[in-house]
């Protein structure tokens, strides 16, 4: 972005404003739109006039029971108010993506304007990556910038294609796309070692890329929360009810063996808080991993799982945490996610870099009030799986092309 200057241009700039609502459709965690607004400021400041692009939700799939689209659940016109307070301005709103209205608003915007358009994936084409479609959102603008970090493993018309209608010396990533990829590459190309990865999550099948990519790489790989049940079956551990991916056993001693061959030390929870029931009032016990009895099923990792995690954590140098301990939305079964997220403050404390990367555990970190205590938490779920595990986010790789 330094190199761009955007004085008296129309900047379009794709954030990824997708925010949790309530029913009555108010933001109940706005951590997303808050880290666009170093990208934004820095265009305004720039003397340039600013057009913002997003998607909320999924709404071509979560379509009404007639078949149309829920076009009140899923606009960005909940929005408008709270980014005008975050930003200490006016923000207009144009309840079209693109369309005659759009390109009039775009038209008519003065350095300092702040213009935000309709959900992009209203549009049908928007989700197919639609060549016509982008060349219309390109047509508001005079430069872009991808800032939509959480959308960047999507190759849809807002977030890649659109990139093709301009020159390279008009697109750019934002300020919060240049941090995630910085903070993504440390871990992934020059971490100081040990290197701790802390991965949990339900399933096994939803990490398998990353735990390969893992074993490249980690000293210590600590695997937590109900996937490691699949670990502890695969060894031959009684699992009881517990969930376990009765498929992925072979897998897990393969991952296990892999591990063994490269030296990665695999750390799973020697014991667990079990419970009777899936639901916050149900009769709890402490047991061994291995022995979880039928009926029961591990919905935590238990206080020895705990001190022998926070023992590996505090040896790191850097630490990458993807996914939660246990099922930490209730509250008698977040102790571990807990623990773990304070220990990985602790270690960062005394120097460590840690990243929080990935779905549920930066939502563990947010609702613990500890964000500002690790390195960097990053704004994307699947994306930032997917940067992880190796792959190229077409996102990014259509503004580097
Ligand atoms: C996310 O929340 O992970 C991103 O906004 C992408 O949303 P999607 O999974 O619906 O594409």
């Amino acid at each position: 972005m330094k190199n761009i200057d955007f004085n008296n241009k129309k900047v379009i700039i794709r954030v990824d404003f997708n925010v949790p609502l309530n029913a009555a459709h108010q933001i109940t965690d706005d951590t997303r739109m808050r880290a666009a607004l170093p990208t934004i400021r820095k265009v305004l400041d720039g003397g340039g006039a600013v057009i913002l692009m997003s998607h909320l939700g999924r709404p071509q799939k979560k379509r009404k029971a007639d078949g149309t689209l829920d076009l009140e659940k899923f606009s960005l016109k909940h929005l408008v108010l709270h980014l005008s307070d975050l930003l200490g301005r006016k923000v207009t709103f144009c309840n079209e993506t693109i369309g005659v209205q759009a390109k009039e608003l775009a038209e008519s915007l003065h350095p300092g304007d702040v213009l935000l358009l309709e959900n992009t994936r209203f549009e049908a084409g928007e989700e197919k990556g639609d060549r016509e479609l982008a060349s219309q959102m390109s047509d508001l603008g005079d430069i872009f910038i991808n800032d939509a970090f959480g959308t960047a493993h999507r190759a849809h018309a807002s977030t890649t294609i659109i990139a093709d209608f301009f020159q390279p010396s008009r697109r750019s990533f934002g300020l919060l796309m240049e941090a995630e990829i910085k903070n993504a590459d440390k871990v992934l190309h020059h971490p100081d070692h040990p290197l701790t990865a802390i991965v949990g999550g339900a399933k096994v099948s939803d990490k398998i890329e990353l735990l390969d990519k893992l074993l490249e790489m980690a000293d210590n790989l600590i695997i937590g929360g109900a996937m490691a049940y699949t670990f502890v079956k695969a060894t031959g551990g009684q699992t009881g009810n517990s969930l376990v991916e009765a498929d992925k056993t072979q897998l897990a001693l393969e991952l296990l063996e892999k591990a063994k061959a490269k030296g990665v030390h695999i750390y799973l929870p020697e014991d667990s808080i079990i419970a009777d029931n899936f639901a916050p009032d149900a009769q709890t016990r402490t047991v061994d991993s291995a022995n979880i009895p039928e009926g029961w099923m591990g919905l935590d990792i238990g206080p020895k799982a705990i001190n022998n995690f926070k023992e590996v954590i505090q040896q790191s140098k850097t630490i990458l945490w993807n996914g939660p301990m246990g099922v930490f939305e209730m509250e008698v079964f977040a102790n571990g996610t807990k623990a773990i997220a304070e220990a990985v403050a602790a270690c960062t404390k005394t120097g460590a870099f840690s990243l929080v990367g990935g779905g549920d555990s930066v939502a563990a970190v947010n609702q613990l009030g500890l964000a500002d205590e690790v390195s960097y938490v990053s704004t994307g779920g699947g994306a930032m799986l997917e940067y992880l595990e190796g792959k190229v986010l077409p996102g990014i790789k259509a503004i580097t092309d």
